[in-house]
């Protein structure tokens, strides 16, 4: 029997007494399998590598590895030099892991400003650094279902909804964004149905969403990225909703590569395209996505796919491999943060939001 929403927040990741533990998201959907990390390096390995993806899993994972870093400096020294010189070590690259969901510096941000103000022992730090990194994970899952139950205002019976990449449980250390608000969606109205895309190179959508949403036994066709057009055009789509990896102040949304054409498409076909996402995305610092860095990968991630059990492009193909792309506000039908549903313009509303948020 699957949890009643979708995988349990502590099976997807846990800060445990000198580790951090990860369901292995690169071996599903054949196996589910967990990793243990005893060491912050590991848990820098295990973000760059996508055992956790997704923007507020990966911010969640480097608060634990912070306070991992600090659990294994007081084992090993009561001396606050030689702590502080191992947090300046683990901090930076926690934080640097990956470069585009500012969720990541949000959160290691967080843990460095207690590390900088707190007075007591090692002991004492590593304590309230644990405690912060776990109700960080909390806070999280609580934002998603917030953000679900706001969505619930822009959706209708029946609805069919198209979602990319994955920003289910496992993006978000339980429940999701955009699976938060398909999970609200099918509890209201179980004729709620869901296409997939498979999102290319990495296959978030047909590895992790179709997984999810099969777990749970709501309804869903799989599709590759470039049948969404025809879906829409034949009327088949009725909602996009999709996370984010970043949000301007001006509510441009930096997202899974493919995004962008997607918000292309639904405007075309005059179908909503709505972004949920918590507050921990946002990045008021940036007055548009011009300026958000895009993480370009290993090039072999394109290059793997094969098909009939051989390779599908040219040994040493040249390749692009940019893992985000820009979706300007305009294409932004509405935005859902925990704090409510953004319509453009959006500057003030998500300014709002980011204050109410930082006030709680
Ligand atoms: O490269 P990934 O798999 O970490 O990218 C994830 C996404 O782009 C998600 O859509 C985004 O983080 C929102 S997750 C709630």
């Amino acid at each position: 029997m699957s949890p009643p929403h979708g995988l349990a927040p502590l099976d997807i990741l846990a800060l445990e007494d000198g580790a951090v533990v990860m369901l292995d998201q690169t071996r599903l959907p054949g196996e589910v399998t967990h990793i243990r990390y005893d060491g912050w390096s590991g848990v820098v390995d295990g973000i760059k590598t996508m055992v956790v993806r997704g923007a507020p899993a990966i911010g969640v994972a480097g608060a634990m590895g912070v306070a991992l870093a600090a659990h294994n400096a007081a084992v090993g020294t009561d001396s606050r030099a030689a702590f502080d010189a191992e947090m300046a070590r683990a901090i930076p690259a926690l934080r640097e892991a990956r470069p585009t969901a500012v969720n990541l510096a949000w959160a290691v941000d967080q843990m460095a400003g207690i590390v900088a103000d707190h007075e007591g022992t090692p002991t004492e730090i590593a304590a309230e650094l644990a405690a912060v990194a776990r109700r960080i994970h909390e806070d999280e899952v609580d934002r998603c279902k917030a953000m679900g139950q706001h969505s619930l205002a822009l959706m209708t019976r029946g609805a069919r909804i198209l979602t990319h990449c994955n920003a289910g449980a496992l993006a978000t250390g339980g429940y999701g964004t955009a699976l938060g608000v398909v999970r609200a969606a099918f509890e209201a109205d179980p004729s709620v149905s869901v296409f997939v895309d498979e999102t290319r190179p990495l296959l978030q959508g047909s590895r992790l969403t179709a997984w999810e949403l099969q777990e749970e036994g709501i309804p869903y066709t799989l599709i590759s990225d470039n049948m969404a057009a025809m879906m829409m055009a034949e009327g088949r789509v009725t909602h996009v909703v999709v996370g984010a990896d970043r949000i301007a102040a001006n509510g441009d949304v930096v997202n899974k590569i493919g995004t962008y054409g997607v918000a292309i498409l639904a405007r075309e076909h005059g179908i909503p395209f709505i972004v949920a996402a918590p507050t921990s995305t946002l990045d008021l610092s940036m007055a548009s996505a011009a300026d958000i860095p895009v993480e370009e990968r290993d090039p072999d991630e394109v290059r793997a796919l094969s098909l009939f059990g051989r390779q599908a492009s040219p040994t040493g193909a040249p390749v692009a491999n940019p893992a985000f792309d820009r979706t300007p506000a305009r294409l932004v039908t509405a935005i859902v943060t925990e704090q409510g549903v953004h319509r453009a313009p959006y500057e003030r509303s998500l300014a709002a939001a980011w204050t109410a948020a930082t006030a709680e």
